[in-house]
């Protein structure tokens, strides 16, 4: 089984979700412990490929099972390349986003046209197997706020921070269903404060749950 630790983070758009994984891969490294600090979709060579066909072009660029698939692709070269060794060397491994994100984007922001949970779980019994973050933050705040901060920052503004608001409030909901299903695998962080408000409350979670 895996001898190191492996933390998510997930949420919509412009929620701080990368500000914070370097803030807690900071305070991991303080520890003396060996980090890596990766983000989905991506985080090897072929995922990276792979995320610009998702993240760019237009919105209805692919439907949401060929959508899932390439994020499930890139995300078993991730597995396989990166994440995998690293949680065998014993090393902290923080993602910006893992499976969570393909369950409530694909699998269910999509409404009418979404996955569902069925298959979005099938996926990733088939492609992930056993490996299961040992702690998911959920970095939850009001859509219209991550959505603003988000569009502010990006110059290439990617392909979701163009669909409209009932997807991203579909989003926020299926992200949270996640947490309230998984109690013992994620915790829900209000995100709409300030970083380090956010920052020591995310450090007192992984204290207190993964460092006794
Ligand atoms: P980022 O903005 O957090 O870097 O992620 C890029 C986009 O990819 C983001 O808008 C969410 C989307 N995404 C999915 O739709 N499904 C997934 O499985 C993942 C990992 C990301």
């Amino acid at each position: 089984m895996q001898k190191g630790l492996f933390i998510t983070f997930e949420g919509g758009e412009g929620c701080g979700k990368s500000t914070q994984a370097r803030l807690l891969a900071d305070f991991f490294e303080a520890q003396g412990r060996e980090v890596v600090l990766t983000r989905e979709p991506g985080g090897s060579d072929g995922a990276e490929d792979i995320r610009a066909l998702v993240v760019k072009g237009d919105v209805a660029r692919w439907d949401a099972l060929t959508e899932a698939l390439l994020m499930y692709a890139a995300r078993r070269d991730h597995l396989v390349k990166k994440i995998i060794p690293a949680l065998n060397d014993g090393k902290v491994v923080i993602c910006d986003r893992f499976a969570d994100s393909t369950a409530a984007y694909q699998g269910y922001a999509y409404g009418e046209k979404a996955l569902g949970k069925e298959t979005s779980d099938a996926l990733y019994r088939m492609v992930v197997g056993p490996v299961r973050p040992d702690l998911t933050l959920m970095m939850d705040m009001p859509v219209e706020t991550g959505l603003e901060r988000a569009l502010k920052r990006d110059a290439n503004v990617n392909r979701y921070e163009r669909m409209g608001l009932g997807f991203h409030n579909r989003l926020r909901e299926a992200f949270l269903k996640i947490a309230r299903n998984e109690p013992e695998r994620c915790a829900v962080i209000n995100a709409a404060r300030t970083i380090p408000e956010i920052r020591d409350e995310i450090l007192n979670i992984v204290r207190e749950r993964l460092l006794r």
